[in-house]
């Protein structure tokens, strides 16, 4: 019996990306079932046919993070499909990236709209389910942005807020059995790395140790372990998993 036995996972932006390779480790791990919570509802579908042809255990529901009424009707839905929530990743993310001096309102606010309020609103609705069954995991997709960036302000300073939340958070809720963590990835080869254009992102790859972009299953794996009772006495903290470029 593999370690997500028995356990219904939501998985936020999980069409793609990181969050695909989570929802897709999370089913090599026998998960009883996953939701994939994500913008995108075809690219969603497309994503929970391939990981199970079934339907049955993969469900793909339209959500855009940022919109709280959004936000509980899913995670109503997953109730009425799964009836708990064992484990929430907070993945859904996005980058509007640019020099201060040039950001916009809109370039701000839609940031932090998705990557700090879609992670309340997801909790808003999940913590009350995993307080009251008295178990869950709860992991949030950081970066290692939120040493600091530049071009980044508004993604660093919603990256850096999710550890402040993550360790109030664990405190909390430590005493209901529901842990919190958050991964930091470095750079990762996935479409929101790729939008940076090849000349910059070699550059980039000459300053990690690793010399090379990091897998989306190489913070898969992570999110397994953060999940499981493997990381029982493991909470209110962050994984950075960056080749060695951020060493905390
Ligand atoms: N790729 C990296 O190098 C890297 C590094 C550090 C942290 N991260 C974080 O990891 C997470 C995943 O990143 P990725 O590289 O896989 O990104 P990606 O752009 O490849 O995929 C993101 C997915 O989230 C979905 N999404 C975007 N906005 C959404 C919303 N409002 N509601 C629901 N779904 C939404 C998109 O449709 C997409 O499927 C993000 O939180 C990102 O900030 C990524």
């Amino acid at each position: 019996m593999r370690n997500l036995a028995g356990k219904y996972c939501i998985v936020t932006g999980a069409g793609k990306g990181i969050g695909k390779a989570i929802a897709k480790k999370f089913m090599e791990e026998e998960a009883a079932g996953v939701a994939i919570l994500e913008y995108d509802l075809e690219l969603a579908q497309a994503t929970a046919k391939e990981l199970d042809p079934t339907g049955e255990k993969v469900i793909a529901i339209r959500c855009n993070v940022a919109d709280s009424d959004m936000v509980k009707e899913a995670v109503d839905a997953v109730v009425a499909a799964f009836g708990r929530v064992d484990v929430l990743i907070n993945n859904a993310g996005i980058t509007r990236d640019k020099i201060f001096h040039k950001m916009t309102d809109d370039d701000w606010y839609s940031v932090v709209n998705v990557n700090l309020n879609g992670v309340y609103n997801l909790c808003k609705y999940v913590v009350p389910l995993m307080r009251e069954q008295a178990s869950g995991s709860i992991v949030n997709l950081s970066s290692t942005s939120l040493m600091g960036n530049p071009g980044q302000a508004n993604y660093a300073a919603t990256k850096a807020a999710l550890q402040g939340f993550t360790r109030t958070m664990a405190k909390e809720l430590g005493r209901k059995n529901v842990r919190m963590n958050c991964i930091a990835p470095g750079y990762i080869d996935t479409d929101m790395m790729r939008a940076i254009g090849e000349e910059l992102l070699n550059g980039m790859i000459k300053g990690i140790p690793a010399q090379r972009l990091g897998d989306p299953d190489e913070i898969a794996s992570i999110a397994v372990f953060l999940s499981t009772d493997d990381s029982s006495w493991v909470s209110g903290q962050t994984i950075f998993a960056s080749g060695g470029a951020v060493c905390n």
